[in-house]
């Protein structure tokens, strides 16, 4: 059965429920704790008085010391968000916690909030700090985009604009702490646990190797989970001050407020082009919010600057402070609101050229990745294009706006393609081989409801020849060799090296024990003479028909198990990379529009991906639709609203915050295409989480636009939007 972090009980365990702040911009003059303590099972009202000493983290190399809030938790008395926590109640029972956090009063000096919809770059210098490096703001430059643009015969300046999102996932956000002596033991749904592990420790002055973290399974993430927020740290404070396991699970309403979300942008892009529909100027510039105190930055920018050939670009940002809780990646942080924007400009721009968008990309389609001056590893997006049309039955489009009917409905057809970046992060990994038969495979990296433990179980199984059911895998656990984080859709491909150098190892490690066992058909053997294949041990020139199985060898040793460890280097963030390599696709929407009840659906979805080889087809396919899905929620539901007047994201809740439910839900066309990518690992295989919501709201809207004659550039598309259609019949 699987665990999630809050489902991890323990004796004596108290339950923590934090305060809100009611205010987004202001001061806690006073706090009133005297009835909420007085409550029956309250324990403590923790504050800034009594909280206890916690450590300011700070950034270390690569994955190290990474949070996108960065003042401790009660850090000082000023509120700059609505629901930043300003105390916490712990009790014997989660009922009893409730009612005394709802039981303090707390006096605000306030000020009124800036939640202001319309962003303008604050005054930031050229070089600014983000939640990972420091970042140009000008991220990408080549020819003189401000010419090229004058001179173009053909011009297209328009804004497009994402809302804020709010990650979603079912299991809520929640931290167990327990401290044994001086050992910290957190129990959390982390998407990384090591640099959560470093984190913490920072903030409660240990060394990392006594704080554990243990993450067995997590019921989603898109990006929420990646670092670790405030409610951690309140946690552990509270559960070192009482000396009890202590339980804090936020509530749906306080996933909106302060653990993340995908901040709004407003990103202008402006094309220049020939009659005959060749780029000479693409400029992307866009603003994205981010919190008063920290530095988020969306990179709308991600696939701008390679995925056309255009001699002239600049792709540049600023940012806009907001009162609101700091923004965090969210599936495909970047390039899904990236290209949401330039995907609908291309489209725009086919429309007015009279070119089909098809091949207007087809036209476009760079040989190199001209933002970087090297080739591709593997792009395969002009193939993308070809399957998904004729998938779709593309030919059969007439460009007319609300030309296209079947029965008594409004057809719209659109499309947009789509990238997200692939690479490798550090991983190690150990593989066992034991005497009952068995394989054992362990890194400390997180499934985060994607697969991992059955990708891991896979890649084993494939090089010992051992059967799944006889492959056990652990992972989730910092006492376990460093997995890499669960973000960039990277895991898959990170691990496979590792694995296989651990797998190999281990079996290197059986040769020398079969040629060193005495009494064995092996012994004064040398393990060069001999092989392993499907679980057998054999001598090479005898071949595996006179194969002994490795338990056997094991046995005959008297030894339960041999381990061999193997490790990959990280290849993100390489300077000097001799390849760029993304992952690739496109999408296909075909939306019915009812004018007559203003009803409109998205009907059916085409999707190609190239990620290079596909290791899970099932799982993989299953990735790729549920993105579709969210995409489908981006295009026509998702928007967290803040109140102007108090600055609190009001539609904080399941029902209030639109997604895509099944009813949504058309049905979705996935295909794959196998080109394996060998840059990335021995495999070929690039990752597949996020990709398949890169581009699909462009689609979208260029389906509605096709049926309704309206041209949405604010998501999401309203159906008052749809009111002044002109296809009325
Ligand atoms: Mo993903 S937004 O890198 O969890």
């Amino acid at each position: 059965m699987a665990q999630y972090a809050s489902d991890f009980h323990f004796p004596g365990m108290l339950y923590a429920v934090p305060v809100e702040a009611t205010i987004a911009n202001g001061r806690v003059v006073k706090l009133d704790t005297a009835s909420a303590k007085e409550m029956p099972g309250v324990r403590a009202i923790f504050h800034r008085e009594n909280i206890g000493k916690i450590f300011r983290s700070v950034q270390g190399q690569g994955f190290e010391g990474i949070v996108d809030e960065r003042r401790p938790p009660f850090g000082d008395d000023i509120v700059r968000y609505y629901g930043q926590y300003v105390a916490l109640a712990v009790a014997d029972t989660f009922e009893c916690a409730k009612a005394a956090a709802d039981a303090v009063r707390v006096t605000y000096d306030r000020d009124k909030p800036n939640v202001a919809t319309d962003l303008k770059a604050d005054d930031e210098p050229a070089v600014v700090d983000t939640t990972f490096v420091p970042t140009k703001r000008v991220e990408s430059e080549r020819g003189n985009p401000e010419s090229a643009f004058a001179g173009a015969p053909v011009k297209l300046d328009q804004t497009y604009v994402t809302p804020t999102q709010t990650h979603n996932p079912i299991e809520l956000q929640g931290t167990t702490a327990i401290w044994d002596g001086s050992m910290l033991t957190i129990y959390e749904e982390s998407q990384a646990i090591f640099n959560m592990q470093g984190v913490l420790a920072q903030m409660f002055g240990l060394p990392k190797e006594r704080v554990r973290i243990i993450t067995k399974f997590v019921g989603s993430g898109f990006g929420s989970k990646l670092w670790p927020w405030t409610h951690c740290a309140l946690a552990v404070a509270a559960a070192k001050q009482l000396g009890k396991p202590v339980k804090l699970v936020i509530s749906r309403k306080m996933m909106f407020q302060s653990v993340g979300h995908r901040p709004r942008t407003q990103q202008r892009v402006r094309l220049g082009a020939t009659p005959d529909g060749k780029l000479v100027s693409l400029q992307h510039d866009y603003v994205n919010h981010q919190a008063i105190l920290d530095n988020y930055h969306e990179d709308c920018g991600e696939a701008t600057a390679f995925h056309y050939s255009v001699p002239n670009l600049r792709v540049q940002f600023g940012r806009a402070r907001r009162n609101v809780g700091s923004p965090t990646a969210m599936r495909g942080p970047g390039a899904v609101p990236g290209l949401y924007a330039t995907e609908s400009a291309i489209n725009e721009l086919a429309d007015q050229l009279k070119i089909d968008p098809v091949q207007l990309r087809v036209l476009n389609e760079p040989k190199i990745d001209g933002s970087l001056g090297i080739p591709f590893s593997s792009r395969h997006f002009l193939e993308c294009l070809e399957l998904g049309a004729e998938r779709f039955g593309w030919s059969n489009r007439n460009p007319e706006v609300g030309s296209m009917k079947r029965d008594g409905l409004t057809l719209g057809w659109g499309m947009a393609g789509c990238a997200w970046v692939a690479a490798r992060f550090l991983a190690t990994a150990n593989v066992q081989l034991r005497d009952d038969g068995s394989v054992h495979v362990a890194s400390g990296t997180q499934d985060i409801g994607t697969g991992t433990y059955t990708i891991l179980a896979l890649l084993a199984s494939e090089k010992t020849g051992v059967p799944l059911d006889k492959v056990e895998v652990a992972l989730g656990d910092t006492s376990l060799p460093e997995g890499p984080i669960s973000g960039g859709s990277m895991v898959t491909g990170s691990m496979i090296p590792a694995v296989f150098a651990a797998a190999d190892n281990a079996i290197a490690s059986l040769l020398t024990i079969a040629t060193t066992t005495p009494g064995t058909q092996f012994e004064k053997r040398k393990p060069g003479d001999l092989a392993f294949e499907r679980g057998l041990v054999f001598v090479k020139a005898d071949g595996p028909a006179k194969g002994v199985s490795f338990a056997d060898v094991l046995r005959r040793a008297n030894i339960r198990l041999v381990t061999g460890s193997g490790k990959s280097e990280a290849t993100f963030g390489n300077p000097k990379p001799k390849f760029s390599t993304h992952s690739f696709g496109c999408h296909f929407v075909e939306v019915t529009w009812q004018p007559a009840i203003a009803r409109l659906r998205v009907n059916r979805v085409v999707t190609v991906i190239d990620a290079g080889r596909i290791l899970n087809p099932l799982a993989g396919r299953n990735q790729i639709e549920g993105a579709v899905v969210m995409g489908i929620g981006m295009a026509l539901l998702e928007h967290t609203h803040y109140d102007s007047q108090n600055g609190a994201p009001i539609n904080s809740n399941l029902a209030d915050y639109m997604m895509a439910v099944n009813a949504d839900v058309p049905p979705i066309d996935v295909h794959f295409l196998d080109f394996p990518d060998k840059e990335i690992n021995e495999l070929g295989a690039r990752g597949i989480g996020e990709i398949g919501l890169a581009g699909i709201a462009a689609a979208i809207t260029a389906a509605v636009h096709h049926a309704t004659g309206v041209r949405v550039r604010e998501l999401p598309v309203k159906i008052e939007d749809l009111l002044t259609s002109s296809v009325l019949s």
